[in-house]
Formats: C-alpha cells, sequence, structure tokens
C-alpha cells in the first residue's frame, strides 16, 4: 500500500508562478489518481508489500508507470520553493566545474524542457559516476531507473502548467527556475558526494518514496564504486 505524500507547502505557497488552481489539480487530482490507481493495481500482489522504488525497479506496463509517475511528482514538490533561492557548498562548484557556470546551466536546462517531445520530466542529476547531467525523461519514465540521483525536476506535462501559461513552455519553464529548492538539492548532492553513498541520514519515514530509494542506494547491490 502507498500512501500519498503531503505537499511540502500550502497550496498557494508558489503563486504567481503556479496558482492554488493548478496544484489542486496537479496535486489533488493527477498526483492522487496515480497513488489510487496503483494500490488497485498492486493490491494482493508481491509490489503491495513492496517500497515505491523497489515497485518502480521491479515492475513494468501499468504498475511501473503509475509508481513511477507518484516518485516524479513527490520529487518535483520537493524541487520547488516559494522563495528565491541560490546552490550552495560543493553543489555550486560542481554545477561551475560541470556546466561552465550557472547561466550555462540555466540555459540548457531551460532548452532540454523546451526541446523534450510530447509529455515527460526535465532533471538535473547525478549520474552514477558523479557528474552532474541534465537529463530528459519521456511520459513516466524516471531516472532512477538508471541508477542517477536526481536534485531537482521539472514536470513538462501539460497539466502542469496550462493553467497558467496555456501552451507556452518556455514561460513556465523560465519561471521553475526562480523556484528551485537549491536548499534540497544541496543537501541532496552532498548526501550522496562519493563513490558509496556513505553519510546518507537513516530515513525513518516510509512514506518518504525518495528516503526509500537512498535506503537501498546505500543498502543494495546497485551501488557504483
Ligand atoms: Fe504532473
Amino acid at each position: 500500500m502507498i500512501t500519498l505524500p503531503e505537499l511540502p507547502f500550502e497550496e498557494d505557497a508558489l503563486e504567481p508562478f503556479l496558482s492554488k488552481e493548478t496544484i489542486q489539480y496537479h496535486y489533488g487530482k493527477h498526483h492522487t489518481t496515480y497513488v489510487n490507481k496503483l494500490n488497485e493495481l498492486i493490491k494482493g500482489t508481491e509490489h503491495d508489500k513492496m517500497s515505491l522504488a523497489a515497485i518502480i525497479s521491479d515492475a513494468g506496463g501499468p504498475v511501473f508507470n503509475n509508481a513511477a509517475q507518484i516518485f516524479n511528482h513527490t520529487f518535483y514538490w520537493k524541487s520547488m520553493t516559494p522563495k528565491k533561492q541560490a546552490p550552495t557548498g560543493k553543489l555550486l562548484v560542481k554545477i561551475n566545474n560541470d556546466f561552465g557556470s550557472m547561466e550555462k546551466l540555466k540555459e540548457k536546462f531551460i532548452q532540454a524542457g523546451v526541446s523534450l517531445f510530447g509529455s515527460g520530466w526535465v532533471w538535473l542529476v547525478r549520474e552514477p559516476h558523479g557528474q552532474l547531467m541534465i537529463e530528459k525523461t519521456q511520459n513516466a519514465h524516471t531516472p532512477l531507473s538508471a541508477h542517477m540521483i536526481p536534485l531537482f525536476v521539472c514536470d513538462v506535462w501539460e497539466h502542469a502548467y496550462y493553467i497558467d501559461y496555456r501552451n507556452v513552455r518556455l514561460a513556465y519553464l523560465s519561471e521553475f527556475w526562480n523556484h528551485i529548492n537549491w536548499e534540497f538539492a544541496s543537501k541532496t548532492y552532498d548526501n550522496t558526494d562519493n563513490d558509496i553513498f556513505i553519510g546518507i541520514e537513516p530515513c525513518n519515514d516510509i512514506h518518504d518514496p525518495f528516503c526509500q530509494l537512498l535506503d537501498e542506494l546505500q543498502d543494495g547491490d546497485r551501488v557504483t564504486s
């Protein structure tokens, strides 16, 4: 049984970037439906006793699609914050090293989002060898499947921005950039900034798929050295 995680902010906290109406539909209808649908699909199956990360790793078809969409949306909410922030510490150094500058990262990230055909997600990830990359995933696909650690993600399905931006994805992506939760991204980067992911705090929230993911990366045989 998978439960719907709470939003990390009030429904109107991101206005005017994202309206209360958008969040109510996106979280209250779309994200909630993925949770309900997944629970229907896994009831009485082996997946019913697994963590969300384990289901994503194990399943295909509709079970994978709904499970991955739950993780992707939970991570999307964590990726945004009402007040403008900036990256700090090791993550800022790494961005400058891997992309050249924050401006270049912004340019590449927005370009990736604009050029993604159809529905999907645009991520900043740490790939298994430590490199930062911008990753585009189609539909429900998630970089977890490629053993990448996401640092933040933007949902570029039309349901994420149509109420506020109609079909102008570029305007949505540009405003998203001003609401990235760099504090969360920097902390995630620090916690995974070595080859065997030492130093990740034990996760006590069994409903938090990202904590479950980090636990699995720490314990599992998929860890890259
Ligand atoms: Fe979405």
